[in-house]
């Protein structure tokens, strides 16, 4: 089967080709594993929204759309390039041979949603005009491609469904935080989700009150790193409480109150850090004065705000992480899974990442970083999955 993903539901343009088949004797990890890619783009938005401190939808669309058909040509050189030992194999050869076009119809910014469906259906008019083949469009469910991303491993490893199912599995990305169990690979059951904020939502609400660039959660995690603090004064989210739904609102307000009461030079409540503070906030350990240079003493004028904010991004990531791998446990207890799994913007996280390997469970799927954010690969593999044997 020869696939065609497309992904534009918020601020990455995505194109993907995967080919594999589909063989109903293996199990679904394998047959997922089957399919390789072609080729594979993401387009980032992320500079263009950072003046804005937030994703605009209509110029999100507005770049989808100039993006969308240079990033589908990338992705057939990729592809022709591949097949090298087929040579004078033409664009068009290889659309002849496409079977399927999976298209993300929801849940995202519906102007850019829109982009991404209209392209897959000129795509189908076209390819059916110019080879007569008339390629199937499949709806894909963007939350969906998160979950199964989890499972594209790229290891030669083998697993059968026993060791894979029930699966559990902590979907973490800017706008959802889902708790999800998997009896099968399409039986999927909610079974916690968060009351008000997703966990991304609030990394970046609280970097942005730190003064980083958007998206504030992405450099917030860059200056927390791996590092654990123990902040008394931060709640941690649900705690104590035996539903598997998260809260993070509280949280978002309490580093508000916090800082808004801080008095230290140069520090405000949202008061943007400058380039240099950036850098050097995002920096393992602070420069020593034998390696101040003049760009680097331009910036280590404020010692006590790089160090407040320093803890303070560590305090705010430890309660975020602390949260969520204590509905993970308890929903674990409650399910007893063969197997569990992360995925989502938020799954990057190194601290996530570690923690969910901590709790020790034989097979945990950890999606691949590259397939943390947006892309179409995963669009790809959840519209594979609607096509795999109930
Ligand atoms: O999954 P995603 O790309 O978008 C949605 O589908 O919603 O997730 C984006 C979110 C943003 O909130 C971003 O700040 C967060 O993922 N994110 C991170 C990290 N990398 C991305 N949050 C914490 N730590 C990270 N390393």
């Amino acid at each position: 089967m020869l696939a065609l993903g497309i992904e534009s539901s918020c601020d990455e343009t995505s194109i993907a080709l995967l080919d594999g088949d589909i063989d109903s004797s293996l199990s679904f990890y394998d047959q997922i594993n089957n399919f390789k890619s072609l080729g594979s783009i993401v387009a980032s938005q992320i500079q263009i929204h950072a003046k804005y401190g937030g994703v605009i939808p209509e110029i999100g669309a507005r770049q989808h759309s100039e993006q969308i058909h240079w990033l589908f040509l990338q992705v057939l050189n990729q592809a022709t390039k591949q097949n090298a030992e087929q040579i004078n194999q033409t664009h068009l050869d290889f659309l002849k041979k496409l079977d399927y076009i999976f298209v993300t119809n929801q849940p995202g910014l519906i102007s850019g949603l829109r982009v991404g469906m209209e392209f897959a259906k000129t795509l189908q008019f076209f390819i059916h005009k110019k080879t007569g083949n008339f390629v199937e469009i499949d709806h894909v469910n963007h939350l969906n491609g998160h979950l199964i991303s989890c499972f594209y491993q790229n290891t030669e490893q083998k697993l059968s469904d026993n060791q894979v199912f029930p699966h559990l599995h902590l979907l973490v990305s800017g706008g959802n935080t889902r708790l999800i169990l998997l009896e099968s690979p399409n039986k999927i059951q909610i079974v916690g989700k968060t009351l008000d904020d997703a966990a991304g939502e609030c990394f970046d609400k609280c970097g942005r009150m730190l003064g980083f660039p958007y998206p504030g959660g992405i450099y917030l995690a860059k200056t927390a790193q791996i590092k654990e603090g123990n902040p008394a004064n931060l709640p941690i989210g649900m705690n104590n409480n035996k539903s598997l739904d998260f809260s993070f609102s509280g949280l978002k307000t309490a580093v508000r109150y916090y800082l808004q009461g801080i008095d230290i030079p140069d520090f405000g409540f949202e008061k943007a850090l400058k380039k240099g503070e950036v850098k050097q906030l995002q920096q393992s350990s602070p420069p020593c004065h034998s390696e101040w240079s003049e760009e680097s003493h331009n910036y280590t004028r404020h010692p006590a705000k790089i160090n407040f904010i320093k803890n303070t991004a560590i305090s705010i990531q430890t309660v975020i992480i602390k949260q969520l791998i204590n509905k993970f446990e308890q929903g674990i207890k409650t399910y007893n899974p063969k197997s569990i799994g992360i995925s989502g913007g938020v799954s990057a996280n190194a601290l996530l990442r570690q923690k969910v390997e901590q709790l020790g469970i034989k097979n945990t799927f950890i999606t691949p970083f590259e397939l943390t954010g947006d892309n179409a690969i995963m669009i790809i593999l959840a519209g594979i999955t609607g096509h795999l044997k109930k």
